[in-house]
């Protein structure tokens, strides 16, 4: 979980209790650019992918470098030990989809986090040297560069090995997490480059990573040196000597791949997202067909009814994740079945006008024999936790090639475990993987059998990296970070332009809800009036406001970093999330 000092959070809400809701503290104009505009959640990597297309790289170029830049400004989330997904929709319509996302090494069985009585051991998938996959970062974005950039890999890198080197000021919400997180300072090089082995950083304070600036450099020469060369044996030696059981072989074995985005439409607009092994792209595109039935507009932006019929969406298409969703290399995902208007049309039918429904109690539409096959074949879905500290960019290009990029180390400084010697963070992508049946932990996510470990799986995902088109041109670059909550956040805005007729800005900023079908509550950001929030309890809704952050309410909810597209000026409006302290930058 991300650290925040409680007095820190009561003191923001008070702020923006006292600038009036909805969440009047950020502004309510995107950035407007002319030619090009990459939106991260910092400003430097958003000005590494601006400088590489100004030198006259393109939209992948620039994401590669973005990317690379995250990995050196927010270690938190950016990484080079973790994995992502890149969506790509170049000018002339041909879209890409990488998976990039991390794979469990070849020593994972199903019951690794098991103690001997079957009970799951608390941590173990979250915290340490166990908790690792076998990471997929750097192998996705030098394949991104080497397939789809313009310029040379070590062009690209540059701004971020620039950043590693001479080290950049931390802001003031930096320096406190790196302080925060307890556990950290459990690992001895974590605790040395972050925290400063107990002289804490401070904010402005110049934060230089000599290590991460030669691991750059290295993979920057000579690209096959993460998973097949010298530094392969150095990161497998690292994780076995702490306890982990990823191998050299592992790293070799690891691959890049491509993939087909799914693809819906929703009121005339053509929704391009992430398929499996990310629930991503399935359970938007399967909630927009559900509500494509309402007349939202009518219902009001945010009124209860509005707000009902929403969530009821998410409900449903939230069972079907956890029935079906997995890696499909490894099991068939009916995403084709999921994702047809007929069935959508099916499920409006167990929606009632003007009451909740009760989780526990759905019945899916048997209009499908693939469906009910599968759910009777697989009967008891699993628990598992997802990490909700990931990060995603989105950059559109001046020849109006659009990227869409999420990646994560899964928790907030993923395993906390760093590479000795290599200066990187390592994720703990594993607990994105079902321990264990029926057995809750923090996030309540439920998921199917799809989704246990098993050898070489790549664990399920919520990431959404989503391009809209429309009338044959990118409309809308959409992502987020959140865990279960990405996908609701993209659903919010994407909703909020195409139904509620907001700029991108306004999207981003309006109050986010969501419902994950289990825990069958509905949460909702703090800036709702009370009077909806009342209205939703009469028709049986259990209402929870804020995202509950450990003990306490956390202000923020999640970082959306977004791009329209003016359809009349052709400009590109970059909307970050004034819940965090991402940025827009264009030219
Ligand atoms: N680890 C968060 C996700 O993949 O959705």
């Amino acid at each position: 979980m991300r650290p925040r000092h409680k007095s820190l959070i009561l003191l923001r809400m008070a702020v923006l209790a006292a600038c009036g809701a909805p969440f009047a503290s950020a502004a309510n104009q995107p950035v407007h650019s002319a030619h090009a505009i990459v939106v991260s959640a910092h400003e430097l990597a958003s000005r590494a992918g601006v400088e590489i297309m100004q030198a006259g790289g393109n939209a992948v170029d620039a994401a590669v470098a973005t990317g690379f830049a995250l990995a050196v400004v927010h270690p938190p989330a950016g990484n080079l030990g973790g994995g992502g997904f890149m969506l790509i929709r170049m000018a002339d319509g041909k879209t890409h989809f990488l998976d990039y996302r991390e794979k469990a090494p070849a020593a994972a069985t199903r019951d690794m986090y098991l103690d001997a009585q079957g009970n799951v051991i608390e941590d173990a998938s979250v915290i340490g040297y166990k908790a690792i996959a076998v990471p997929g970062s750097v192998a996705g974005m030098i394949y991104a560069e080497q397939k789809y950039g313009k310029l040379k890999l070590k062009q690209v890198m540059a701004p971020a090995i620039r950043l590693a080197r001479q080290g950049y000021a931390l802001t003031w919400e930096e320096a406190r997490d790196f302080q925060n997180d307890k556990h950290l300072g459990g690992f001895p090089e974590s605790r040395r480059i972050f925290q400063r082995d107990g002289n804490y950083y401070q904010p402005e304070e110049i934060f230089r990573q000599p290590e991460l600036a030669r691991t750059l450099q290295r993979i920057a020469d000579k690209p096959d040196d993460f998973y097949h060369g010298a530094m392969a044996r150095e990161l497998a030696a690292a994780i076995q000597k702490g306890g982990g059981i990823i191998t050299a072989d592992d790293l070799a074995h690891y691959e890049v791949k491509e993939r087909e985005p799914v693809r819906g439409t929703y009121r005339g607009y053509e929704i391009i997202s992430a398929p499996p092994p990310s629930s991503g792209g399935t359970v938007l595109i399967e909630s927009l067909n559900i509500l494509e039935g309402y007349d939202l507009v009518k219902l009001g932006d945010r009124s209860a009814e509005s707000i009902h019929f929403t969530v009821e969406a998410f409900r449903r298409a939230f069972y079907d994740r956890a029935e079906f969703l997995g890696d499909p290399d490894f099991s068939k995902v009916p995403v084709a079945q999921l994702i047809d208007k007929r069935y959508a049309a099916a499920w409006r039918e167990t929606i009632e006008p003007d009451h909740a429904s009760a989780s526990k109690d759905l019945q899916r539409p048997a209009i499908f024999s693939a469906l009910e096959q599968y759910a009777a074949a697989h009967p008891q879905p699993l628990y598992t936790h997802e990490g909700t500290h990931t990060t995603h960019y989105s950059v559109v290009d001046a020849e109006g090639n659009a990227v869409a990029v999420t990646t994560t180390i899964n928790d907030w400084f993923g395993s906390r475990v760093t590479a000795e010697g290599l200066g990187f963070l390592l994720n703990d992508e594993m607990d994105d993987f079902s321990a264990k049946p029926g057995v809750p932990n923090s996030d309540g996510l439920i998921q199917g059998s799809a989704n246990a470990i098993g050898p070489g799986q790549r664990p399920l995902s919520s990431m959404t990296p989503t391009i809209v088109v429309h009338d044959g041109k990118p409309f809308l670059v959409l992502g987020s970070p959140g865990s279960s909550k990405i996908i609701t956040t993209v659903a919010n805005v994407l909703i909020g332009v195409i139904d509620y007729g907001m700029n991108i800005q306004e999207a981003v900023n309006a109050p986010r809800f969501h419902n994950q079908w289990l825990p069958d509550v509905v949460n909702v950001e703090q800036w709702f009036s009370p009077d909806t929030v009342r209205i939703l309890q009469q028709m049986g809704y259990k209402i929870d406001i804020g995202l509950h952050d450990g003990s306490y309410v956390s202000s923020y909810w999640s970082d959306a970093e977004c791009i329209a597209i003016d359809r009349k000026t052709g400009e590109r409006l970059g909307a970050s999330d004034g819940r965090n302290n991402g940025k827009a930058v264009g030219y």
